[in-house]
């Protein structure tokens, strides 16, 4: 007879089913069933006199986090000065990006570390190909194990316990007490579950490398996100050559930190300049086009906005956008045609958001808005400036959230001036370098930009 050990539990309200249900009895949500481990809790027992006790705040030891420091500059940063031991990182990105690359160059560049590369997703020779490529060099101290049982992993773990450990990715990997499939949630979450014990334990930082999927059967790395010390995003897009590394999560360092690599073919390049890589994708000098500074839920981005306008050549004007609202770019034509008296019912008006970004946050109204006008004038704005503020029906200039950030983030690209709502230099302590502009209406932005 098989042992139970596992049940299905709504992640909704709780309740508890041997098998996976789609639809919960109890609370009628969908597709909350998730499967869990059911533990044998023994009832702790509690001695009299027990030494656990609480203490005072100014009694607890500060021991400052040993850390590993790679070569790699625009790795450590990110992490907040190298890899702290014991810590567990998760590395998500799309499929494609670069993951397992950044982390074999990780592994070539801990010279004095044996690195485990746990593997589930490519054999233990497409690891050696992957390492010819990049031309390898510390092969000794860089182990292979092509296995997915978490278990056996464990042991192989416990047997000869490795410095640091990689394990791509997290989606393979599962534990036989679960009957649901490698890359469900509960798969995902125990098996994490399992490796952040052991990093605990035996004080080894380990890396997940984790999948952002879509909506489907695969669980996305989100869901373990709590569960982890670090949480890094890789992004880029698959066409372009440059990856951005950012902390989105990070219990021992600022998740301010951006890291910019460049893809070879010899592999991944750190970008020390990014201002210039970000500068480099743009078209200078052409009108219709401004920087604006976007948060993306946590994270500040720098994003182009660019803006076409035509006349009309057939009877209703279009209006067109990409990775934007589109009622949101009628409500801006509006505001300029009744207070700036930029009369725009004979002009087509395509706004782009460059690099295929979408944002739907108006702190970038200002400039959308800069944008129509320098492409209506035909003149350039600056390209060493940035535009930050959303713009209200009358045509003011209003606050937007986490200043700080974009501020930081227009400086550390390299930026020379940042527009800003004038209410919002109130609250900005430090401007990192960079001059900051106050501006209480559109027409305040024009003036200064197109003259
Ligand atoms: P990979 O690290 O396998 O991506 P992930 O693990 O995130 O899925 O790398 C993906 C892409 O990188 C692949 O399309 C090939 C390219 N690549 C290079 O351009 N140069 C290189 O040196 C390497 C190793 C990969
Ligand atoms: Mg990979």
């Amino acid at each position: 007879m098989s042992k139970i050990h596992s049940k299905y539990v709504c992640q909704s309200c709780g309740c508890e089913s041997p098998r996976w249900i789609g639809k919960c009895p109890n609370c009628s949500e969908w597709n909350t069933f998730v499967e869990e481990l059911v533990q044998k809790v023994s009832a702790r027992k509690i001695v009299k006199g027990t030494s656990i006790k609480a203490t005072p705040l100014n009694e607890v030891d500060i021991i400052e986090d040993q850390r590993l420091t790679t070569s790699i500059d625009e790795f450590d940063r990110v992490l907040g000065g190298g890899i702290v031991l014991g810590s567990v990182v998760l590395l998500g990105g799309d499929p494609g990006v670069g993951k397992s690359t950044l982390m074999m160059q990780l592994a070539a560049e801990l010279k004095n570390s044996v690195v485990l590369y746990i593997s589930g997703e490519e054999s233990a020779k497409q690891i050696k190909l992957r390492a010819e490529r990049l031309n390898f060099k510390s092969v000794d101290s860089f182990l292979v194990l092509a296995e997915t049982n978490v278990d056996v992993i464990a042991e192989v773990i416990e047997r000869t316990p490795p410095d640091v450990i990689i394990v791509d990715s997290i989606q393979t990997m599962f534990r036989p007490q679960f009957e649901s499939s490698p890359g469900s949630v509960g798969q995902v979450r125990e098996s994490t579950a399992l490796f952040t014990r052991i990093a605990k334990d035996k004080s080894i930082p380990i890396f997940l490398i984790g999948h952002v999927t879509k909506e489907g059967v695969i669980a996305g790395p989100k869901i373990i996100e709590h569960m982890v010390d670090t949480v890094l995003q890789f992004e880029g897009e698959r066409h372009y050559a440059y990856r951005i590394l950012r902390a989105i999560k990070n219990r021992f360092g600022s998740t301010n930190e951006i890291g910019v690599f460049e893809m070879r073919d010899t592999g991944l390049h750190e970008v020390k300049n990014p201002s210039e890589v970000f500068l480099s994708e743009r078209s200078f000098g052409a009108s219709g086009s401004t920087v604006v500074a976007s948060v993306e839920g946590t994270r500040p981005i720098l994003i182009e906005v660019q803006a076409l306008v035509t006349p009309t050549s057939y009877g209703v004007p279009q209006r067109n956008t990409t990775g934007l609202d589109y009622r949101r770019l009628g409500l801006l034509i509006a505001v300029l045609e009744k207070r700036l008296g930029i009369m725009l019912g004979q002009y087509d008006v395509f706004v782009n958001i460059a690099g295929g970004v979408r944002v739907d946050e108006p702190a970038v109204d200002l400039g959308i808005a800069t944008s129509i006008i320098s492409s209506l004038r035909d003149r350039s704005i600056d390209s060493q400036i940035v535009a930050v503020g959303e713009i209200g029906l009358g045509g003011e200039v209003r606050t937007v959230s986490q200043i700080e950030k974009r501020v930081q983030e227009a400086a550390k690209l390299g930026f020379q001036r940042i527009l800003l709502p004038k209410n919002n230099l109130k609250g900005l302590l430090r401007s990192n370098g960079i001059e900051l502009v106050g501006i209480e209406r559109i027409e305040d932005a024009v003036k200064i930009l197109l003259g």
